[in-house]
C-alpha cells in the first residue's frame, strides 16, 4: 500500500506546493534581491545614516513614482537617474513593495 500511494502522494504534495506558492512570494524575494543594491547608498535596510534620504518604510506608491520619475528624467539626480534606467516597471513595483515594508 505504502509503495503504491507514496509517490502519488508526494507528487500531489509537490503539485499543491507549486499551486499554492503565491505570486506575491516571488515578487517579495525578487524585491529583496533587487533592493540589496540600493542599501549601499540608502543605508542598511534602507535606513540612511547620512545625507542620502532613507527609503525604508516610505510608501510603495512614493518609491515607485520617484523611481519612474528618475528613470524617465522627470526628477533630476546625477545618480538616481542612472540607477532608475536599470529597472523595468515590474522590477520597480517589486522593489517598492519590498522597501515600503521595511521598518
Ligand atoms: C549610488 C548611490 C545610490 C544608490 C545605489 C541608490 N540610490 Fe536612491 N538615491 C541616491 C541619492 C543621492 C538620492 C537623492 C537624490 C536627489 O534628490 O538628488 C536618492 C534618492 C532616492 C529616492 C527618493 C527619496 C526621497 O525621499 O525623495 C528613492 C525612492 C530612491 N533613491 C530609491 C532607490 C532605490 C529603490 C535604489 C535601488 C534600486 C536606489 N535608490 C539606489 C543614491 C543612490
Amino acid at each position: 500500500m505504502k509503495q503504491l500511494y507514496g509517490p502519488a502522494v508526494a507528487g500531489l504534495a509537490a503539485a499543491a506546493l507549486i499551486a499554492l506558492a503565491p505570486a506575491g512570494a516571488a515578487a517579495e524575494s525578487s524585491g529583496r534581491n533587487l533592493a540589496l543594491s540600493c542599501f549601499s547608498c540608502h543605508g542598511p535596510a534602507g535606513k540612511s545614516p547620512d545625507t542620502i534620504p532613507g527609503i525604508a518604510g516610505k510608501s510603495a506608491a512614493f518609491i515607485a513614482q520617484e523611481m519612474i520619475a528618475f528613470r524617465d528624467g522627470k526628477r533630476k539626480s546625477s545618480v538616481m537617474m542612472r540607477i532608475g534606467k536599470g529597472y523595468t516597471d515590474a522590477e520597480i513595483k517589486a522593489l517598492a513593495g519590498y522597501i515600503s515594508g521595511l521598518k
